[in-house]
């Protein structure tokens, strides 16, 4: 089959080069994209008498009907035509002659390519912008409900202080505001126009670069033309930003599957959301969570893939980034069923209020008030509480109790400074309400929390 740069050629393509080349039967995704950069490109070109008022009409006509064919499954994808951008034109050329011979003055496909994968990223940008602020809210009802609950707050997976859930998943509310500001500032960064940049040094013909940037929405035009067709820090940004999100969604997942255990039994996740065995009858498994654990790793694969790619590459374009695509297809598909389905589980979960309260009830989850106890009440140094209340600690390990319901006789035993009023320290909701410093767990603390995540949520 002929191409369109076969002119220097003189035996045409192998079919295995063909089949190795194309990237046609991906890239179409980004059909929509590349018209409409097709279409700006031949507006402009006709604003600056480059073509002909007609020749534009006849243009717009005809990608209209490429556009209808893609969008009716009638349009023929080949790999002998390598790329979308040449399957549209070929097929444009066929339907309208000699304007769509025109069509590609002053422009490569290496600036076209950059300017369809840029618009194509920014709107998936703004996608999962928009399915994060949906998990927010979600989280938000769920947290909202529980500001009173208690739940052994960790370090090294050991207890350490009494804390509640609602101020446990701010602590997820805070990632995935992150997750969207990195996302609204990779946005701008990406939102520059390639078109006019043409193979890599720009064009003799007398374009407007503004104008087909304004034409397609973007802020503002690229500075070098070099570095513009062979600059993928764009796509690299989005697959780092979605990395950084599941690895959040990852942990998330991981404290679903855990807390799904029978040993925690803090959530049941609902039948809708959750899966049996095909030979253990009584199984009921967190599939979801723990594949969006496993997709975690896929991502980070696609991240990986594009640095590799990228980092030997030689000023300008180069055909190894045709690569990009695929993983960056990938991934923004990952991160948009991860974040809904996700939404869903966290939706119809059950939380087990009682079981994360009594778990409380081990791990001398108090310590830490006593030694405050300690320092405030009686004076002592901070060091020199942390000693003592480590004795008292012991004592109730010997007495097979939670220090927590230590009889008040033992610890004046310890230490005779400590008066009845250490009591009221140990108590674990009370525990929890102490910690008023700012971002603190205390419900009045947790429920500023929620109210700081509602209000990014509105602005947003
Ligand atoms: N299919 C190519 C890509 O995705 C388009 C650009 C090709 N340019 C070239 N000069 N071969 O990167």
């Amino acid at each position: 089959m002929k191409k369109m740069w076969s002119g220097r050629f003189l035996a045409s393509a192998s079919n295995l080069l063909d089949e190795f080349n194309a990237s046609i039967m991906y890239d179409r995704k980004l059909y929509i994209e590349d018209i409409e950069g097709s279409l700006a490109h031949a507006q402009m070109l006709t604003h600056q008498k480059i073509l002909t008022k007609e020749e534009l009409t006849q243009i717009t006509d005809g990608l209209a009907q490429v556009k209808s064919e893609i969008e009716s499954g009638e349009f023929v994808w080949s790999i002998h035509d390598e790329d979308l951008h040449m399957g549209i034109e070929k097929r444009l050329t066929a339907i309208i002659g000699d304007a769509g011979k025109k069509l590609h003055t002053a422009r490569s496909r290496n600036d076209q390519v950059a300017v369809d994968f840029r618009r194509w990223v920014l709107k998936r940008n703004l996608d999962i912008i928009e399915s994060l602020k949906l998990l927010m809210s979600e989280i938000l009802v769920v947290a909202n409900e529980h500001t009173q609950t208690l739940i052994p707050g960790m370090t090294h997976l050991q207890h350490a202080q009494p804390t509640n859930f609602g101020f446990h998943l701010c602590a997820y509310l805070s990632m995935f505001k992150r997750d969207i500001e990195r996302l609204q500032d990779s946005y701008k960064r990406c939102n520059v126009s390639p078109l006019g940049c043409a193979a890599l040094a720009g064009t003799p013909h007398k374009i407007d670069r503004d104008m087909t940037a304004k034409l397609l929405g973007f802020d503002s035009v690229s500075v070098n033309c070099l570095d513009t067709v062979s600059d993928r820090d764009f796509a690299l940004e989005i697959l780092f930003n979605i990395s950084t999100m599941m690895m959040h969604i990852s942990r998330l997942s991981e404290e679903l599957v855990m807390w799904s255990s029978y040993e925690f039994s803090f959530i049941e996740l609902s039948d809708e959301y959750s899966t049996g065995s095909s030979i253990m009858p009584q199984k009921k498994n967190p599939d979801v969570p723990e594949l969006l654990r496993g997709k975690t790793g896929r991502v980070y694969g696609s991240l990986m893939g594009l640095l590799t790619v990228m980092k030997g590459l030689p000023l300008a374009y180069n055909k190894d980034t045709q690569e990009d695509k695929e993983g960056v297809f990938d991934s923004v598909e990952t991160a948009l069923i991860s974040l809904e389905i996700l939404k869903e589980a966290i939706k119809t979960m059950e939380v087990k209020s009682h079981n994360m309260q009594s778990a409380c009830s081990v791990g001398h989850l108090a310590a830490t008030d006593l030694a405050d106890y300690l320092v405030e009440k009686c004076g002592i140094p901070f060091r020199e509480a942390h000693f003592i209340t480590g004795r008292a600690v012991a004592k109730a390990e010997e007495l097979g109790i939670d220090l927590s319901d230590i009889e008040f006789k033992y610890l004046k035993e310890i230490d005779a400074r400590i008066d009845e009023d250490v009591l009221e320290y140990l108590v674990l909701k009370n525990s929890m309400n102490a910690r008023t410093s700012a971002g603190g767990t205390s419900t009045v603390r947790t429920k500023e929390q929620l109210e700081f995540f509602r209000k990014f949520l509105k602005d947003n």
